[in-house]
């Protein structure tokens, strides 16, 4: 923690817990929303009922992520009765898009503050809760003050989130992120940059860069006539001494350059996997998502990415059922899926979101056949991840092993294509790079032997 954070007003209680449901971004918000806490002088806890500060990070993407952070939230008002000084903070998206309504349905709430709000949480802080001062001396987080910036891992983990970027200006039919999240704004290089060197100070060997589509990363330099783009600012990344190993998410196809392709393939730490949602097979409900490419285009698209760099791992998402999605348009995703084979996939049933293109349309899909659609797929794609994993057996990998599995006596890492790997050891390598021989294949993992010094390679590629 900054020394100068640590001024606390003395009627702050000192514990925090942050509960956060939903994606990657949501999981990069907590850490940020936890460095402002800490800088008010309060401590993370990871026991609720010992918590004295409760944040709620909440996802509104689909009906279900909404309803399971407001069903956490109906529950909290039980610690509440029992502590009244508790303070109930709810952020994210969910906050977002239903503001100072939650109050009224929620009365033990203390604080709503919007997704788009994040950057001004210290200051709405101090505004709206009496509890909480102004930490003297403190550093905002969007910083120019570099030497100063601080971001905090919260554990002692191998990988971590670095935010690049943040909205979206896409409007796909069915998604609420850009009502919620609002513009796309990138984070100038030297901010990212700065933020990954004090996460490797922590121990950090894996950074994933996270936007809601990296590929439109964009910065302006004025003075210069100049305009960073995403692969640009991969190959800056790419020259920071002491990290291994740099992987992204999410790519929209539309946005997928030659040049990024590129920059995968010739920038050493840049990890050989791509996650691409294709969300659709058919090119009358991609249209209809306003996805703005086609079936054909994602396909050409895919088949220059393999060529490219042959070893890839190419995953994606899916939504099954969107309005007026017919048997043939669903015949269609499963081809492409077939066609494609991807490495794995996220499926989800449609979901209709408030204010957005998609809710004008009549949900005229029946929940059963959303259901047996999102069946029908699931057991496509795991038949596809198995095969392809299968095919791993016998080969010789880089892994980076990420934790022990205590219980199990097991280490747990990744590939560079993203792939889990356990394998069967007791000793600490946690950060560790090893070079691994796959032995067993599941459909979302893979078991494996250290290779041990003077083995012979069987297999192997
Ligand atoms: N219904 C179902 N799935 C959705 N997604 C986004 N919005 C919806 C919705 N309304 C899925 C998309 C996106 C992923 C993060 O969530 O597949 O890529
Ligand atoms: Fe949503 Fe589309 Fe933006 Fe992704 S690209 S966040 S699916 S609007």
């Amino acid at each position: 923690m900054r020394e100068s954070a640590v001024k606390m007003d003395n009627k702050v209680n000192k514990t925090f817990f942050i509960r956060t449901f939903g994606c990657q971004m949501n999981v990069a918000d907590a850490g940020e929303y936890a460095q402002h806490l800490q800088n008010f002088g309060l401590l993370p806890t990871e026991d609720l009922n010992d918590a004295k500060v409760v944040l709620l990070n909440t996802c509104t993407v689909r009906q279900h992520a909404e309803d399971r952070a407001l069903s956490f939230l109906g529950q909290l008002k039980k610690l509440k009765m029992k502590n009244e000084k508790l303070k109930i903070i709810v952020a994210g998206c969910v906050a977002q898009r239903l503001g100072e309504d939650l109050k009224r349905r929620f009365p033990h709430i203390d604080l709503v503050i919007g997704a788009k709000d994040i950057d001004l949480f210290p200051q709405i802080l101090t505004e709206r809760l009496k509890d909480f001062q102004e930490p003297e001396g403190s550093t905002p987080y969007r910083s120019t003050n570099l030497s100063t910036y601080q971001p905090m891992n919260l554990s002692t983990d191998v990988t971590a989130f670095v935010t690049i970027m943040r909205g979206c200006e896409n409007f796909c039919s069915y998604c609420i992120v850009p009502y919620v999240r609002g513009k796309e704004k990138s984070r100038p290089v030297e901010e990212i940059i700065s933020e990954i060197n004090c996460l490797i100070k922590q121990g950090v060997k894996e950074v994933t860069l996270l936007g809601q589509n990296v590929n439109s990363y964009k910065l302006q330099i004025t003075n210069y006539k100049l305009q960073i783009g995403f692969a640009d600012l991969l190959t800056e990344v790419n020259k920071i001494e002491r990290l291994e190993r740099i992987r992204f998410v999410t790519s929209h196809p539309k946005d997928l350059s030659e040049k990024i392709i590129f920059a995968i393939r010739d920038l050493d730490k840049v990890c050989e996997h791509l996650h691409l949602p294709v969300q659709a097979g058919s090119n009358r409900i991609l249209e209809k998502m306003n996805r703005k490419y086609t079936r054909e285009g994602y396909l050409s698209l895919v088949a220059k990415i393999k060529d490219t760099i042959p070893e890839i791992a190419i995953t994606t998402d899916i939504i099954v059922g969107f309005p007026g999605e017919t048997e043939e348009d669903f015949q269609d995703t499963l081809d492409l899926v077939r066609e494609v084979e991807f490495d794995s996939a996220y499926t989800f049933k449609y979901s209709p979101r408030p204010g957005t293109a998609g809710a004008k349309l009549d949900d005229d899909v029946p929940l059963e056949v959303k259901e047996e659609r999102l069946k029908i797929l699931n057991q496509t794609c795991n038949e596809i991840s198995q095969k392809k994993n299968q095919k791993l057996i016998g080969t010789k990998q880089e892994v980076l092993i990420e934790k022990n599995v205590k219980q199990a006596g097991k280490l747990e890492g990744r590939t560079r294509t993203n792939k889990i790997v356990f394998i069967q050891s007791r000793k600490n390598l946690v950060g560790k790079k090893v070079e691994v021989k796959i032995i067993e294949a599941y459909p979302h993992s893979l078991f494996g032997k250290i290779k041990q010094k003077g083995e012979k390679n069987e297999n192997t590629t």
